[in-house]
């Protein structure tokens, strides 16, 4: 059996090289391309495809499968951070370790490279044509996609965000926030894989569960590093929720309680996995990455 770090290589390598490929292949004009390849290359950690093809192997499926909705995804992800960094929004010079994109291209074609990347991630889940996917699960996964993405999803979290900016907010705002900004997008690989996987109505429940636990628990350690982390090993700059005013789980609790309630997160969304009675050690291994990560 391959260990994990061997998965999560895999993982990024097959994801690396797809989304390359897909943008290499558009008949766009060469700036678009090389700003939306620019914020897709190396850097980012890809947990989020990651889930999705954790989530395939659990259920005894070929990760691959997964290979064009874990794409779609990570290049919805990437445009967000595009979004997140600009001006008008965060303010951040880096992201990935190298400059944000408008500082390279200008806001103009970050903007651009952002839509760009946003609408032809639902026409890459269209091509899962190499395995037997039904239209009906294809047609799932797209609208799942948009919800999670879109403005009942990351989308409403990222506009609650900015509005909470120099608000105190209470642990129930923020739970809010969270969920939406960041949840949303790590429970929909969970719920992708288990889709594909045709996954019982309680294993998908349990799922759901462990995802949203985590992707809380991804945004608490998010919060925790932008305070404590490294920006050389995080590859972006430290102290812009604080610069920003923003409320985050360490304002909130301090550090070590910010810590406190990340392990619970961890430890309920091990206990929901758990009990899927499916083959759960990457899935369990990840846990254990977003609690311990430094970037
Ligand atoms: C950063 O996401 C933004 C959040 C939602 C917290 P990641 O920490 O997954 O960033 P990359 O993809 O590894 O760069
Ligand atoms: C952003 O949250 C979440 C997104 C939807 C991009 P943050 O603003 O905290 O993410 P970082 O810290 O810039 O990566
Ligand atoms: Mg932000
Ligand atoms: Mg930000
Ligand atoms: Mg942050």
């Amino acid at each position: 059996m391959n260990t994990f770090k061997d998965f999560m290589e895999y993982s990024s390598r097959i994801v690396n090289d797809e989304m390359i490929k897909s943008v290499e292949r558009l008949k766009a004009p060469e700036k678009l391309k090389e700003s939306m390849s620019y914020s897709l290359q190396g850097g980012g950690k890809r947990i989020r495809p990651l889930l999705l093809f954790a989530t395939l192997d659990a259920f005894g499926n070929d990760p691959l499968i997964g290979i064009k909705p874990a794409c779609a995804l990570e290049m919805i992800h990437t445009y967000s951070l595009i979004h997140d960094d600009l001006p008008c929004m965060d303010d951040d010079d880096f992201r990935r370790g190298k400059p944000t994109n408008h500082k390279v291209f200008g806001e103009d074609l970050a903007v651009l490279a952002g839509d760009g990347l946003l609408t032809y991630a639902f026409k890459l889940i269209t091509e899962m044509n190499d395995f037997h996917v039904s239209d009906q699960v294809k047609l799932q996964l797209i609208s799942e996609l948009a919800i999670a993405a879109g403005p009942e999803g990351m989308v409403a979290g990222q506009v609650a965000d900015m509005e909470g900016e120099s608000k105190e907010l209470s642990g129930e705002e923020l739970q809010y926030i969270h969920e939406r900004k960041t949840g949303k997008m790590l429970m929909y690989p969970v719920i992708a894989g288990a889709i594909i996987s045709k996954a019982t109505a309680e294993q998908l429940s349990h799922l759901t569960q462990f995802a949203y636990k985590l992707g809380i628990a991804f945004q608490i350690q998010d919060d925790i590093l932008d305070v404590i982390g490294d920006e050389e090993v995080l590859g972006k700059p430290v102290g812009s929720d604080i610069e920003n005013d923003k409320t985050t789980y360490v304002k909130l609790y301090s550090v070590e309680g910010a810590k406190e309630r990340l392990h619970t997160f961890i430890t309920e969304a091990k206990q929901h996995v758990r009990a899927c009675g499916i083959k759960d050690d990457y899935l369990i291994s990840i846990c254990d990455f977003v609690e311990n990560r430094s970037f």
